[in-house]
C-alpha cells in the first residue's frame, strides 16, 4: 500500500512528475467512477454500465472452445519435452513460428490483398508499447506527431509522456464525416511550423478510435502524398483491422504501399496488436510491421525492454496457424460484431439519437450535439457527467478524444452480453424521455 505524501523531500525525475501521462482527462476520470460502483446484473444492477472500453469479448467463447480441443496449445510447452527450449528463449527476435503465424493471420485479416514478410515483424507488448517504440525511434523530444481528431485518448500518454513529443492534432469535423482532408493536413503542418515545432511523422488510427470507420482508400492515398512531399513518416496503427464488418470495407496501408511498388515505403510502419481483434489485451500481444530495415532493426533492440512471454508465442503460433480456426474467428466474429452495431444504432435511433455511419470498431460515434445548451466544451463535460452519475453509463465525450465539435461521444458495445446491452439503452430511453 503506497503512503501519499503531500509535500515530499526526495525528488522524482521530470517524468515522473510531469502531468503528461494524461489521467487527469474525462476519459479516465469515468473509468474511475465505473470502478467504485461497476453494474452487475445481480449483485448491483444500479451500477455503472462500462460503455467507455474499446475492448472486444463477443467472440471470446470461440477461443475457449480452441483452447478446450487444443490441449497442446494450453500445454504451453510445460508439460511437454519443449519445457526446456521455451523456459530459456529469450531472444527478442521472438520465435519464428510466431511470427510466421501472426503475419499470416494479418495478411488473412486483410482478405490477402497484403503480402507481410515475418522478418519484418517486431513483437512488443501491445500496440501501445508498439507506438512508444516507434515515437522514440522517428522523433526527438521537442518534435512533434500529426494526428487527425478525434483520436484514441491513450495516445496522449503512450506518444507523449515518455518520449517528450508532442501531438499536433489534424482536425477534423462532421461537415465530411470526419474525413482527413489534403487542406486539414496543410492547416496543422503549418501550425506546428509556426511554433517552430519539427514534425517527424503522422500516425493514423485504421479503421478509426473512436469513429469506428475505416479510412477510404483516396484519402490514404492523400496521406501518403502529403508525408511524401513533407518527407516525414508515416504509422498506421491498424489494431481493429479485424473489426471491419467486412474484410472488403478495410484498406490497409500495406496495400497501397504494394500497389505503388514499395516505393518510398521506408517512411511506412504499421502497428497491430490482438488486444482487440482477437479480444486478448491482457496477453499484451502487439507487433510494429515495417518497411524501413533500420527502423525494424532499432526497433528490435528496443523491444528488449517490452518482449512477450515464450510461452504466449508458443500458444499463439498454434492458434493462429490453425487456419480453420482462423478463418472461422475472422468471420464469426466481424458477423457480431456488425450486429451489435446494429443493434445500439437502432436502440439510439429510437430516442432520437444519430450515430454516424460506421463500418468497424467496437464503438460507435453517437452525435448528442443536439441536446447541449450551448454548442462548447463545457456544456458537453456537463451532459457527460449527469449520463455518468444519473443515467449511470460510462461513455467518453468527444473533447477527451480531442475533437473540436462539442456533442459527440465515443460508446463502446462490444465489451458486455446483449442483455448488458439492452438495460443500457432502456436506461438512456428514460433519460431522455425525462428530460426532453
Ligand atoms: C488506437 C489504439 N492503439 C493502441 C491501443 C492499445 O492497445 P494494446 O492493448 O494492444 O496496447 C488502443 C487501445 O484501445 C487503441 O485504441
Amino acid at each position: 500500500m503506497g503512503i501519499e505524501i503531500e509535500h515530499p523531500t526526495v525528488v522524482l525525475s521530470k517524468v515522473a512528475v510531469s502531468k503528461t501521462h494524461g489521467e487527469e482527462s474525462p476519459y479516465f476520470a469515468g473509468w474511475k467512477a465505473y470502478d467504485k460502483d461497476p453494474y452487475d446484473e445481480f449483485c448491483n444492477p444500479s451500477g455503472i454500465i462500462q460503455m467507455g472500453l474499446a475492448e472486444n469479448q463477443v467472440s471470446i467463447d470461440l477461443l475457449e472452445e480452441y483452447l478446450e480441443k487444443h490441449a497442446e496449445a494450453t500445454d504451453n510447452g510445460i508439460r511437454t519435452s519443449e519445457f526446456r527450449e521455451n523456459a530459456l528463449f529469450q531472444d527478442y527476435h521472438g520465435l519464428q513460428s510466431f511470427r510466421n503465424a501472426l503475419a499470416g493471420f494479418m495478411e488473412q485479416i486483410r482478405g490477402g490483398r497484403a503480402k507481410f514478410n515475418p522478418d519484418r515483424i517486431v513483437i512488443t507488448a501491445g500496440a501501445t508499447a508498439a507506438n512508444e517504440l516507434l515515437t522514440f525511434i522517428l522523433a526527438d523530444p521537442g518534435d512533434a506527431l500529426l494526428i487527425p481528431t478525434p483520436y484514441y485518448p491513450g495516445f496522449d500518454r503512450d506518444l507523449r509522456w515518455r518520449t517528450g513529443v508532442n501531438i499536433v492534432p489534424v482536425h477534423c469535423d462532421s461537415s465530411n464525416d470526419f474525413d482527413i482532408t489534403p487542406e486539414a493536413l496543410e492547416a496543422a503542418y503549418r501550425e506546428a511550423e509556426s511554433k517552430n515545432i519539427k514534425v517527424r511523422g503522422m500516425l493514423i488510427t485504421n479503421p478509426s478510435n473512436p469513429l469506428g470507420i475505416t479510412i477510404k482508400r483516396s484519402t490514404l492515398e492523400d496521406i501518403l502524398d502529403f508525408v511524401t512531399r513533407k518527407n516525414i513518416h508515416l504509422v498506421s496503427d491498424e489494431i481493429f483491422s479485424g473489426s471491419a464488418f467486412s474484410s472488403e470495407d478495410f484498406v490497409s496501408v500495406a496495400e497501397i504501399v504494394e500497389a505503388q511498388n514499395y516505393e518510398d515505403s521506408e517512411r511506412v510502419h504499421i502497428v497491430y496488436s490482438l488486444s482487440k481483434d482477437l479480444g486478448l489485451p491482457g496477453f499484451r500481444v502487439g507487433a510494429i510491421y515495417s518497411y524501413n530495415d533500420k527502423v525494424v532493426t532499432t526497433a528490435r533492440r528496443m523491444s528488449s525492454f517490452t518482449l512477450i512471454s515464450s510461452q504466449t508465442q508458443h500458444l499463439l503460433a498454434l492458434m493462429l496457424s490453425d487456419k480453420s480456426f482462423t478463418e472461422n474467428y475472422i468471420k464469426t466474429n466481424r458477423r457480431r460484431l456488425k450486429k451489435r452495431y446494429q443493434m445500439i444504432v437502432d436502440g439510439l435511433k429510437k430516442v432520437g439519437i444519430k450515430c454516424l455511419k460506421g463500418n468497424a470498431g467496437l464503438f460507435c460515434w453517437v452525435n448528442m450535439s443536439s441536446f447541449l445548451e450551448e454548442p462548447t466544451k463545457e456544456q458537453e463535460l456537463a451532459l457527460w457527467k449527469l449520463i455518468v452519475h444519473e443515467v449511470k453509463l460510462n461513455i467518453s465525450p468527444g473533447s477527451s478524444c480531442h475533437c473540436s465539435e462539442p456533442g459527440w461521444f465515443r460508446v463502446c458495445f462490444a465489451n458486455m452480453s446483449e442483455e448488458t446491452l439492452e438495460v443500457a439503452l432502456r436506461r438512456m430511453h428514460a433519460f431522455m424521455k425525462r428530460r426532453y
